[in-house]
């Protein structure tokens, strides 16, 4: 065939593949018997987290009630956790709820990303392999630990379990009768035992349908390690081999048929599939263990997510004009972290980014408020004498590095010079839902600026500000512009965002503006509520309660609010004592306006636009990129706070209030629902959900609530798909991420459209990139132009560094905007895989039998650990079990090595000492030592040092989810390729 239909053939060809999921399922499950990569995932990080906190409770001497098993929600997990945790105070469990959904959705990205990889699956006994993929990810999870890159460190960590889990699933490992996980398959230093030679045979033909015989007794006997082969295109297999099974495997249709995946319920081996979910659990709780005692309990549970508290999120321009911005951040931020500090309310992260010209940043990301402070205490105002700043490159910074959904707050004074990245910070507002609220000081004044430094005129016009105010639109932030004199009223602002549990109950922008109503539902669950109206200073409004009571702007104090004003903005806040039910604000008003409505509850929701893949079951996957204008689409949403929320309406409602479009709910179990929509609102939308509490106090019917997303999602008639299939790159090295720009009518790919598109690709790191600057989609391509970005990584970069990549595509006309995002994380090779060993020297002292004569007696315990000569060397030792003090010494060892000599000594009354050396790279090796008791005769005490690595262990499978007809087309083009 001619080249170019070979093209639209192997394209039409990538786009099917994602339909070729073979794993458990990956998000969700319509048999409703069967574990996904979701549950799965869920399960063993609510877990892991549950103990971890509860061994916390237990040194700290509190206690700790909460079962751990597979009943456990976010919620019940974070209350549990919270040191403070009566059941009075507000907790918000977004932030982890919102970790845990980013885990299973990388997760289940690698049936998409890596679909016909055998090592990312287990399958054709790719043992080695795939064990490199997981023990690789593991030390870049925690190289991102290090550098505080949680939500790089948590992508990552989600692809880490699909491979582990799949092995569960698709190996026999459960047939061989095992009941706990395969710990090797995450230690790299251990050798991988018993696995079948590539030419021993491993299975015989099912009987028919039925699989249930059909490994080798021999196999069996001997205990060996297989796992099926699977390939959609070719029935290949080495002779005698297992296969994968189900309908989409070719090689299951070869001697010996059948398979052996446990996928599902439905599956080959389906009977073993409750046990490979469970087993997959408890080998993703044991990597999780892994990566605890390498990292710590506290900055492991901040990988979890798990914390009440949002980041506090500053971009500041610092040139020459400054000066009265920067005092005022100083003064907002120290008293905010000063009067939080300790509390649940303490800020999780800070994050500062400065601009000016021609810089921007460096970033500071810590967990510490001090770090935080000093760097503030730092920032002066100077220089920057041409008007525009680097003030969307900052931004850009601020939003790959905060948790998603964090409130980021700009000070400006300046039009962006880098106006161009527009697109870019967008894609990243739409994937991040962060909300980035402008603080616009002086901008509009067209008068000179105070001259300290003989800075000139800086003015920035209605166009410029436009600019600022359609990003905070976009996000749900507000672009507030006010004098340098009244700025320390509008920060009010930051302050109310980071307070605990905020949530958007209404929001809605009017722009032209023109005089409408508004009316949103008062529960009991929502305290201090507020309302910001930004708007000229002519708006007027009016509210009126559930009761009836009404108050208008010309009373700054009334029944139902008081209110200040700073510049276009003013600050409402709301008496709803007594006063649930419905409310309306009506807003008189013919100039552009904003209204938003907060309050804090733990009732909260998050929700992620999910694609469809095609398949007999079909799954889903996190779309992200927007969703194709005239198409339909499907939300993934996660309701948080009460286990007796019901949710009972989700809306798309598009900006202008004029069309709403009702989604069909499907309960997933846990507060999840699957909303499906036959139609997205044209142009820019919000999701609205319902739903009524039946835990409401002292109400015999439930109370209905609203809440809404901040974000606005768009619509696009471009896709920008990428096919990168790599999420780790080394420093010094280049990658090619080709990518594909088709057009789309009514959400299908439209074959014989032609156009030429403006493509910029940016990355958040300033490494160096190549793109082309258009890409061309010319008659007779099926619609689609390709292209690539080449990234290049310098050899500096640290391991654990991310990297962003956001490739925009823009129509000729400007228009019309879509995006693909590729996250990476730099992670060096992997030299040094063995673990710290340990040696006992003496265990000495002799214990009491008697535990009431205990606290006279002591021991003392001393080992030698080494990271041997060739390891990165120990970087930590802390005691894992034991109440006792210790002391660390260095020495040389017989062969040169650098040997660290632990002294451990504590009373006879903790008689158990477990000691963890973690080297530089994260290995981690255990020291176990226990105390002597007197026996009737005391004998001189040697007991045997013991290494324990940590347990891990792993799980995988597939499920089949091709139907019939999709398997058709995919043999039609696989037909029409080899001819
Ligand atoms: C799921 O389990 C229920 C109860 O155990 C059973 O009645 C039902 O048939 C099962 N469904 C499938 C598809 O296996
Ligand atoms: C834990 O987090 C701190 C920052 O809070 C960091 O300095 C430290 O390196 C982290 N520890 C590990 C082992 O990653
Ligand atoms: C808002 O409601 C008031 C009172 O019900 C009504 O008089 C007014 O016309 C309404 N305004 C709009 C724009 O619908």
């Amino acid at each position: 065939m001619p080249a170019s239909q070979t093209v639209v053939f192997v394209v039409v060809l990538i786009f099917s593949l994602s339909g070729l999921v073979h794993s458990f399922q990956p998000l969700f499950t319509l048999d409703g018997n069967s574990t996904t990569h979701r549950v799965i995932t869920q399960r063993a990080v609510l877990r892991k987290t549950a103990e971890v906190c509860r061994d916390i409770a237990t040194a700290a001497g509190r206690d700790f009630s909460l079962t751990i098993d597979n009943s456990l929600t976010a919620s019940k997990v974070l209350r549990a956790c919270s040191s403070m945790g009566s059941s009075t105070s507000l907790l918000s469990s977004i932030n982890f709820q919102t970790s845990i959904t980013n885990m299973y959705f990388s997760n289940a990205k690698v049936d998409v990303i890596f679909v016909l990889s055998d090592a990312h699956h287990f399958d054709d006994e790719s043992f080695e392999r795939g064990r490199d993929i997981i023990t690789s990810g593991v030390s870049a999870v925690k190289k991102s630990v290090a550098l505080e890159n949680y939500v790089t460190g948590r992508w990552t960590l989600g692809c880490v379990f699909h491979t582990l889990q799949d092995f569960y699933s698709h190996s026999n490992w459960v047939e061989l009768g095992e009941t706990i996980p395969y710990s090797s398959l995450i230690k790299p230093d251990e050798r991988l035992e018993n696995l079948a030679g590539r030419s021993t045979p491993t299975c015989r033909n099912c009987t028919g349908e039925n699989c249930a015989d059909n490994l080798l007794p021999e196999l069996m006997q001997q205990g060996l390690l297989t796992s099926g082969y699977f390939n959609p295109f070719s029935s290949d297999k080495p002779a005698g081999k297992c296969s994968h099974g189900g309908t989409l495997d070719r090689t299951s249709r070869r001697e010996p048929v059948g398979g052996i995946n446990k996928d599902t319920i439905g599956s080959s081996h389906g009977s073993l599939h409750p046990k490979a979910a469970d087993l997959a659990v408890d080998a993703t709780m044991e990597l999780l263990e892994d990566i605890r005692q390498a990292v710590g309990d506290k900055n492991f549970t901040r990988l979890m997510g798990l914390s009440q508290s949002t980041a506090l999120c500053i971009v500041i321009d610092t040139t020459g004009s400054m000066s009265d911005d920067i005092a005022e951040v100083k003064r907002i931020s120290f008293d905010i972290i000063d009067r939080r500090r300790g509390t649940q309310e303490e800020p999780s992260a800070y994050i500062l980014v400065p601009f000016n010209d021609p810089g921007f940043g460096p970033l500071i990301l810590t967990t510490d408020a001090d770090v935080f402070k000093a760097n503030i205490n730092k920032l002066s105002a100077s220089g920057g004498g041409d008007i525009p700043e680097l003030c969307l490159s900052g931004l850009q910074l601020a939003l790959t590095a905060a948790p998603h959904s964090s409130e980021i707050f700009v000070f400006t004074d300046a039009p962006a010079k880098d106006a161009h990245l527009r697109g870019t910070v967008t894609a990243l507002i739409e994937n991040s839902k962060s909300v980035v609220t402008f603080l616009l000081t002086d901008v509009l004044a067209r008068r000179r600026r105070r001259d300290l430094q003989g800075v000139s005129t800086r003015v920035v016009s209605q166009l410029d500000a436009q600019l600022y105010r359609d990003l905070a639109r976009a996000s749900g932030g507000q672009a507030i512009e006010v004098s340098k004199s009244d700025l320390s009223q509008a920060t009010s602002i930051i302050e109310d965002s980071s307070a605990s549990a905020v949530v958007t109950v209404f929001q809605v922008v009017r722009n032209p503006g023109k005089p409408e109503n508004f009316t949103f539902t008062v529960d009991s669950s929502l305290r201090n509520m507020t309302v910001y109206i930004t708007g000229a200073s002519s708006l007027a409004f009016t509210l009126i309660s559930s009761t009836g009571v009404s108050q208008s702007s010309s009373q700054s104090s009334g029944p139902l609010a008081s209110f200040t004003t700073a510049g276009n903005l003013r600050r409402l806040r709301l008496n709803t004592e007594n006063q649930t039910g419905s409310w309306e604000i009506m807003v008189d008003s013919n100039n552009p306006y904003s209204v938003k409505v907060t309050g804090q509850s733990s009732v909260n929701f998050i929700f992620n636009l999910v694609e469809a893949h095609e398949g007999a079951h079909g799954d889903f996957s996190l779309m992200e990129q927007r969703p194709q204008s005239g198409g339909n689409t499907s939300v993934l949403i996660s309701v948080t706070g009460s286990d007796t929320v019901k949710v009972t309406e989700v809306k798309l409602v598009d900006s202008s209030g004029s069309t709403e479009v009702n989604g069909s709910l499907q309960a997933l179990g846990s507060g999840n629902f699957l909303v499906t929509f036959s139609k997205v609102p044209a142009g820019d939308f919000v999701v609205r959900l319902r739903g009524e509490d039946s835990s409401a106090t002292s109400r015999s019917t439930p109370e209905s609530f609203q809440r809404q997303t901040s974000t606005q999602i768009k619509t696009s008639s471009i896709s920008v798909t990428t096919e990168s299939n790599n999420t780790n790159v080394e420093p010094g090295s280049s990658i090619s991420i080709p990518f594909t720009v088709a057009t789309t009518t009514n959400g299908v790919v439209n074959d014989s459209a032609s156009g030429t598109f403006t493509v910029r690709a940016n990355n958040d790191r300033s490494f160096t990139s190549t793109s082309p600057s258009t890409v061309s989609i010319t008659e007779g391509s099926g619609g689609k132009a390709n292209g690539t970005v080449t990234l290049t990584i310098p050899g500096d970069a640290a391991s654990g560094t991310d990297v962003t990549l956001t490739i925009v595509a823009e129509n000729a006309a400007a228009t019309d905007t879509n995006y693909a995002l590729i996250r990476l994380s730099v992670a060096a090779k992997v030299t040094d895989v063995n673990r710290p060993v340990c040696q006992e020297v003496s265990t000495s002292g002799i214990c009491p039998s008697s535990a009431a004569l205990c606290a006279t007696s002591q021991w003392e315990f001393i080992a030698n650990l080494t990271d041997g000569i060739n390891g990165t060397g120990v970087d930590s030792i802390t005691i894992r079990k034991g109440n006792g003090t210790l002391n660390t010494s260095s020495a040389t060892g017989a062969g040169g090595e650098n040997v660290t000599v632990v002294n451990y000594s504590a009373s006879c009354c903790s008689q158990n000492v477990e000691l963890n050396a973690v080297d530089r790279e994260g290995n981690v090796g255990t020291c176990v030592g226990q105390a002597r008791a007197t026996a009737i005769t005391a004998a001189p005490v040697t007991t045997a040092a013991s290494v324990t690595p940590a347990a891990v262990s792993t799980t995988s499978s597939r499920g089949h989810t091709l139907s019939t007809s999709h398997c058709l087309l995919i043999c039609v083009v696989v037909s029409l390729l080899w001819k």
